[in-house]
């Protein structure tokens, strides 16, 4: 099946096989059928809110992976309200969030974390705007950063992000390979930086400078504005260095 360099940035950084894959927000529901086409989890949940969406990806999944396949499950509700307490405490999760905004990407982690903390709920974010307040408020909350990756695909750049709940892991014996906190600017994301790299931080400067010039001087957000434009200047000195 062919997906979209973005959504196959997302199914490449799949590595670990989890018990649950949960494709959130899924609209056509083409990531989870490429993750069940490949076997990545014992089970992949498709979720959206939207009922048409769900009868016609119904049809689709049922058609391509029998109707009788226990592998793939949908579910027409309000992805604020995973089950996620339908399984036991000890099986792992992926909950993947893509193509919504990032506010409402951190509202869903806020309340899955709230609502499930000693599940083992790993997340891969892929927001369509707003990536700072994401991975601000994301550092705010019990999470470490696994991976992050850059893409673009025709003239958007996407980031994608990976962090894990290690407080579930707590009393465990277990411990993740990696145990990075979570940086507002990105952290991995410009490991090996390029051209592209390059470029994404110049339109990010860029939209930053663009909304100081319309705030009033010495306003609270003309201040916050100015803080996170100063972190992105000095992500683009270490590039230059
Ligand atoms: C642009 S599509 C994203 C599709 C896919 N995830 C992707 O990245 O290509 C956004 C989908 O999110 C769904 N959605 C938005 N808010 C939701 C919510 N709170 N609960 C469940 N689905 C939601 C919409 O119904 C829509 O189908």
């Amino acid at each position: 099946m062919k997906i979209s360099k973005r959504l196959g940035g997302i199914d490449a950084m799949v590595i670990n096989r989890y018990q649950h894959i949960w494709d959130c927000c899924c609209d056509h529901g083409q990531l989870g059928m490429r993750l069940l086409e490949r076997d990545a989890a014992e089970q992949i949940h498709f979720v959206d809110k939207v009922p048409v969406i769900m009868e016609s990806l119904e049809r689709r999944l049922t058609h391509r992976f029998g109707e009788h396949n226990d592998q793939w499950q949908l579910y027409t509700i309000d992805v604020f309200t995973l089950p996620i307490d339908n399984y036991a405490l000890e099986q792992s999760h992926l909950i993947i969030i893509a193509g919504v905004g990032g506010e409402l990407s951190l509202q869903i982690v806020q309340k899955l974390l709230k609502s499930y903390p000693q599940h083992r709920l790993d997340f891969i974010l892929c927001p369509l705007r707003h990536q700072y307040n994401l991975r601000k408020g994301l550092a705010q909350l019990s999470l470490t950063l696994i991976d992050e990756e850059l893409l673009k695909e025709q003239k958007w750049y996407y980031e994608i992000i990976h962090v894990a709940n290690n407080n579930a892991l707590l009393g465990t014996g277990e411990s993740r390979r990696l145990d990075r906190p979570i940086v507002a600017t990105g952290s991995l994301l410009w490991e090996n930086s390029n051209a592209l790299h390059q470029a994404y931080l110049g339109q990010i400067i860029g939209h930053y400078q663009r909304s100081l010039l319309r705030l009033e001087i010495e306003s609270v957000l003309h201040r916050q504005v100015q803080t996170v434009l100063s972190e992105y200047y000095q992500i683009l000195n270490e590039l230059e260095e």
